[in-house]
């Protein structure tokens, strides 16, 4: 009987850490797939220790990453280098993740050499065209060219069928990075890092801290930042912010936020070390996509800065406040949870609304239900 030829495509760090268990599960059907990974590189350095965590080797590595490079450059690159492998190897099957650029040139390169493709993560929707930008573009173009729909929840699966998607092509499956996180939280781990270990988190309140958004450069980071300052001239409080290597984010944070006691500015940190954070941190201040929907499972409450989300289970289930970018909102809302317990105990309820772990298995089986 002739294989399966699947070929996953990714770039960045969410969608390692979210492709990875799919990856994972795709080998355990050798007899009946045969599993293909194609890197892009549009992340270099921030992807190499969670590939190599999850044991994944790619096939292909289109090392396209440049220094701050524009959406231009990521999508024509991508596109070109994209070709010439689909060209040659044309598999039965593309499969990506989310709604990065990485993820939706794969998805066009596939129908210019009408090759279906499966999009996991699929009808996460703010309905603002430039938040977050480009992703809210990226990910509706994706469901428009896409042939099977992952969706992890049930808003998810609502919004595809409002936008006229086949029914029978959406599998509702939870959110993969559920699955990613249990692995990881499942191994055994020892902190290696001295400044991480010479933090008190019993006597501390320690706010682990991410930003990346390319909506917010300029104003909205500086007063992120601004934020962080001057949460920090609590004494009771200890930032940590492993800083994005974007150099859009480097610059302001480094500029505003070096030199403080209790700010930590770090490297992007490893899964492992950073879910770990996770575990142990009092609140989570982010904008990320992939930290929504993993801070829930530790319980930890989540400030959100952005001014929509796509992620509203978790606001709606009172575990995430959206709070916007206003430094001022900011720092309001984060002394609410570090001056009283009753606000603290009501968002920090554990539960996972975002999934249960086994999102990758029912994408294998709709992968194989529907076309093996
Ligand atoms: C990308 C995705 C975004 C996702 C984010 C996850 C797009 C358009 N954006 O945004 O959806 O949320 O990844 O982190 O797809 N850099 C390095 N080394 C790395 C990675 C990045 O130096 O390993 C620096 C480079 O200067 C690079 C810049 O960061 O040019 C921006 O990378 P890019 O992938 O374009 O944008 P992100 O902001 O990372
Ligand atoms: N993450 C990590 N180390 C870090 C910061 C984040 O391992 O220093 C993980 C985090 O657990 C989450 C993912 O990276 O799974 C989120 O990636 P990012 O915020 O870059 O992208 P987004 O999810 O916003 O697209």
């Amino acid at each position: 009987m002739k294989k399966l030829k699947v070929f996953t495509v990714l770039g960045t760090r969410p969608e390692v850490i979210k492709l990875a268990p799919v990856i994972n599960e795709l080998e355990k059907h050798k007899e009946k797939i045969n599993s293909k990974v194609i890197l892009t590189g549009q992340h270099r350095s921030m992807v190499d220790q969670f590939l190599k965590l999850f044991n994944i080797k790619p096939d292909y590595d289109l090392d396209i990453m440049l220094k701050n490079q524009t959406l231009f450059d990521v999508s024509s690159r991508c596109l070109l280098r994209l070709a010439k492998i689909l060209e040659k190897e044309r598999p039965d099957l593309i499969l990506v993740e989310g709604d990065t650029t990485t993820a939706f040139m794969a998805a066009l390169a596939g129908f210019y050499l009408k090759i279906p493709t499966g999009h996991v993560e699929a009808g996460l929707r703010t309905f603002d065209k430039y938040r977050p930008f480009p992703e809210e573009i990226n990910r509706q173009l994706l469901t428009v060219v896409a042939d099977l729909h992952f969706a992890p929840t049930k808003k998810a699966v609502g919004n595809l069928r409002r936008e006229g998607i086949d029914p029978k092509r959406i599998y509702m499956t939870g959110n993969t990075v559920v699955d990613a996180l249990y692995s990881i939280s499942s191994r055994k781990y020892i902190l290696k890092n001295e400044l991480l270990n010479n933090i008190d988190f019993k006597n501390k309140k320690v706010i682990l801290v991410t930003a990346h958004r390319r909506e917010s450069f300029g104003g909205p980071m500086l007063s992120i930042c601004k934020a962080i300052r001057q949460i920090a001239d609590d004494p009771d409080v200890e930032l940590i912010y492993p800083v994005h290597l974007n150099p859009n984010v480097q610059k302001p944070v480094n500029k505003i936020l070096s030199g403080k006691k209790n700010i930590h500015l770090l490297d992007p940190l490893d899964y492992q070390t950073f879910v770990y954070l996770l575990r142990k941190c009092y609140l989570v201040l982010t904008d990320s996509g992939g930290v929504q929907e993993e801070a829930p499972a530790f319980g930890k409450p989540l400030i959100v800065m952005r001014e929509v989300t796509e992620r509203q289970e978790g606001v709606e289930a009172g575990v995430a406040k959206l709070v916007g970018m206003d430094s001022k909102r900011i720092v309001q809302e984060v002394e609410k949870l570090l001056k009283s317990p009753d606000s603290y105990k009501k968002m920090s309820r554990a539960g996972n609304p975002y999934g249960d772990g086994k999102a990758s298995k029912r994408i294998v089986r709709a992968i194989l239900g529907s076309m093996g």
